[in-house]
């Protein structure tokens, strides 16, 4: 076993976030070494007086609400039985391979790397430490170049999610190799701390399940080379596959990766299960990849709802980090003000009757059927 995995699973790192194998050239002296203040000039974010960062261009200005969360600092909670402190919420890979930021004619664009290098540099400033990737090669890419110019690689968890038609059979080793390898060359370093097995249903037959003990031998072989620090998997499983799945792999494995928000609340009867073997996690799609925002009044009366919906995960003890996709700083300044601000009873009555609401779209169809609990 890694040595360097060892040591963290049985110390929790109370002043350092996460501790990178000692081999490896580590770019936060110099980033350490400035000045807050300095740090954030150098990726165009002005710093004003009360040290809240300012935009000083690209995408949007911020609003009321963000202003007023400048400055604060997101909780950590623990990640299960990697002992990792973790940041309570984090940055979704989504963000950086979707077309979402309107592009000034009528249609929508990809976020540039620039604007990747000042949303992350914010959600850095604001404690963020946790860095997602799914399939698409840009949500490794964009963060990965991301943190080289901010020299930022080692103060955070990134991530990976391997994804492949395994089906259960013995070539998927080749395949996680591989895929891992890529990535490790588009995140621009030689680990990652996360290495998550997924599946869709698209996948095999049985919601993506698969028998995951053939992959175990090749994620054992990149620990032991030291370019993967922990394991765990996040599929399109259905509730029931979830259990099965904690119950033959969660001694194995040190993570999952769960669905959990408002409307899809069949991950409470999960946590426990998944707490019992210890496993850390990593809840997403708190919005139904934006789903629950659509045609909301944003500005007016449904002002905080992204916070709310965020507060709502977080709220469940059982939950390591909630991570979800941003396409503005003013998007990431609301969703953290999420660590900070309590539901009130008023507000969670706003989100549970939003709960209610319809979420047409096939593209949904595997987290509506089974997924819904109250
Ligand atoms: N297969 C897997 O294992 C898997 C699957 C799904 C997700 N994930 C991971 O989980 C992460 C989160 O899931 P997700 O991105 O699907 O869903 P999500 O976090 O539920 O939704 C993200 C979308 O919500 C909107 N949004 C976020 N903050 C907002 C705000 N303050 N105001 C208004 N709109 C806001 C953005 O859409 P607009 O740009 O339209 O505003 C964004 O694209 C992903 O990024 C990925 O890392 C993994």
């Amino acid at each position: 076993m890694n040595k360097h995995v060892s040591k963290l699973q049985t110390k929790v790192p109370s002043s350092v976030p996460i501790n990178p194998p000692r081999r490896i050239k580590s770019g936060l002296r110099r980033t350490g070494g400035s000045t807050r203040r300095q740090f954030l000039k150098r990726f165009g974010l002005g710093v004003v007086a009360g040290g809240i960062p300012i935009l000083s261009g690209l995408d949007d200005a911020c609003s009321a609400t963000a202003q007023k969360t400048t400055g604060r600092k997101v909780k950590y909670r623990v990640l299960g039985k990697t002992g990792l402190r973790i940041s309570e919420i984090g940055f979704g890979g989504h963000s950086w391979a979707y077309k979402q930021v309107p592009d000034g004619q009528g249609g929508y664009r990809r976020p540039t790397i620039d604007e990747a290098v000042r949303m992350i540099a914010a959600g850095l400033d604001m404690g963020v430490n946790f860095l997602d990737s799914c399939t698409a090669l840009v949500e490794s890419s964009v963060p990965g170049e991301a943190l080289k110019r901010l020299k930022a690689r080692d103060k955070v968890i990134v991530s990976v999610r391997v994804s492949h038609k395994m089906k259960g059979i013995k070539a998927d080793k080749q395949e996680i190799y591989k895929w891992t390898e890529d990535r490790l060359k588009l995140w621009q370093t030689d680990y990652v701390d996360i290495c998550l097995l997924c599946n869709t249903e698209n996948d095999t037959p049985q919601s993506g399940y698969w028998d995951m003990s053939y992959s175990i031998e090749a994620l054992d072989k990149l620990k032991q080379q030291g370019k993967i620090r922990f394991t765990g998997f996040g599929c399109h499983f259905t509730p029931e596959l979830f259990l099965e799945a904690f119950e033959k792999f969660g001694n194995y494995f040190d993570i999952c990766s769960i669905p959990y928000n408002v409307r899809h609340r069949a991950a409470e009867k999960l946590l426990p299960a998944a707490k019992k073997k210890g496993l850390g996690v990593i809840t997403i799609k708190p919005f139904v990849r934006g789903a629950l925002l659509k045609n909301r009044d944003l500005k007016g009366t449904d002002a905080g709802l992204p916070r709310d919906l965020i507060a709502f995960v977080l709220e469940n003890k059982l939950v390591d980090i909630c991570t979800c996709g941003v396409h503005t700083i003013k998007q990431l300044r609301e969703n953290l003000s999420a660590s900070w601000t309590k539901l009130s009873p008023g507000r969670r009555e706003r989100i549970e009757k939003l709960a209610g609401t319809g979420i047409p779209g096939r593209e949904y169809a595997w987290l509506e059927q089974g997924w819904r609990y109250a």
